[in-house]
């Protein structure tokens, strides 16, 4: 097998086009949000998410590697479908670069994350449309407003994502990763946050089970993994997690209408931690983060410091009774 080459960069691509009547014109759209350069990099290269964050377009893979992955897009417009094949490559680092082909005009995007202070990052996309010279100044004004707006649409589900990561890396949690293979970021098993002795440890609270409506939840601490939210349905308490260990998503639901919740960044599931019947008599439960006592009348969640034993414990696995 002969070694692969990359093209280095977007202008160098649209560079072998001279030789052909397409010429590409450019411009910029720039944004600042929460996370760190590798955070932007996954969400560029995060294939589970845009079914359940974006889920405007359905895709057909052709091939998924660590840094190359090419598809077809189907995409929705004016009530028709169009299909667009797509490559998306990371370049560098901080480096990706894209393309597309649709009807007789390429559409080429490069995006560069750069760092700034506190967990914020800055992220230039480079928008290149190329077309046949004499189309050019026609399709550019509509394609530039269409790619605008389209940009607009995705930000709205990934700015969320990016700011949340930023927030946790605050907090002292840490995101190990530091890249993401395309094909790898569709293994939801993964556990890619870990909490430090960094993270604080909220004061223990007591919860009148009466004080419970059926299908509100109430919640404790913040969305970390000391954060909790207790459910009353029908007859029986329910605890869940507040944070995904997968990427970490706030869990947080307003509403609980089953015995189970699904994240929603990437749809992982999660049971309970806890449950019990609101007729429960005196009982105990303890888990790696957290000790929880019923009373009978009363719920106290007494939250456990990080110790060397629990730091790679999972937050949203069952916790065991123990004696009251
Ligand atoms: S963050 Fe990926 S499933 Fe929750
Ligand atoms: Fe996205």
């Amino acid at each position: 097998m002969k070694p692969s080459w990359t093209v280095e960069s977007q202008a160098k691509f649209a560079a072998s086009f001279a030789r052909t009547n397409y010429r590409f014109r450019y411009f910029n759209l720039v944004l600042e949000t929460g996370g760190d350069v590798i955070d932007v990099v996954f969400n560029y290269k995060d294939l589970a998410h845009l079914k359940v964050v974006h889920n405007t377009f359905d895709i057909f893979y052709s091939h998924i590697s660590d840094d190359v992955q090419s598809c077809v897009v189907m995409q929705r417009l004016f009530g028709l479908n169009f299909p667009l094949t797509h490559l998306a490559l990371q370049l560098a680092e901080n480096r990706l670069f894209f393309h597309d082909s649709f009807l007789n005009v390429l559409l080429t995007s490069e995006v560069v994350a750069d760092p700034l202070a506190d967990h914020r990052v800055r992220v230039t996309t480079t928008y290149g449309i190329g077309a046949p010279r004499l189309l050019l100044p026609i399709v550019f004004p509509v394609l530039k407003w269409l790619l605008t707006r389209n940009y607009h649409v995705l930000m709205e589900g990934d700015v969320p994502m990016r700011d949340r990561r930023g927030e946790l890396r605050r907090w002292g949690m840490r995101l190990p990763m530091t890249s993401y293979p395309f094909q790898d970021t569709l293994d939801l098993t993964a556990r890619h946050v870990v909490p430090t002795e960094q993270v604080a440890v909220p004061e223990p609270a007591s919860i009148p089970l009466a004080s419970l409506s059926p299908g509100v939840p109430i919640l404790f601490g913040r969305s970390d993994n000391y954060g909790l939210q207790v459910v009353r349905r029908d007859d029986v308490i329910e605890i869940f997690p507040r944070m995904c260990p997968h990427e970490g998503a706030c869990l947080d639901q307003k509403e609980f209408k089953a015995s189970s919740l699904s994240c929603c960044w990437h749809g992982r599931r999660f049971g309970p931690i806890v449950r019990f019947p609101l007729s429960e008599g005196p009982s105990a439960f303890a888990g790696p983060f957290h000790r929880f006592v019923v009373t009978g009348s009363e719920l106290r969640i007494e939250p456990v410091a990080l110790s060397e034993k629990t730091a790679q414990a999972d937050w949203t696995t069952a916790v065991r009774r123990t004696a009251s």
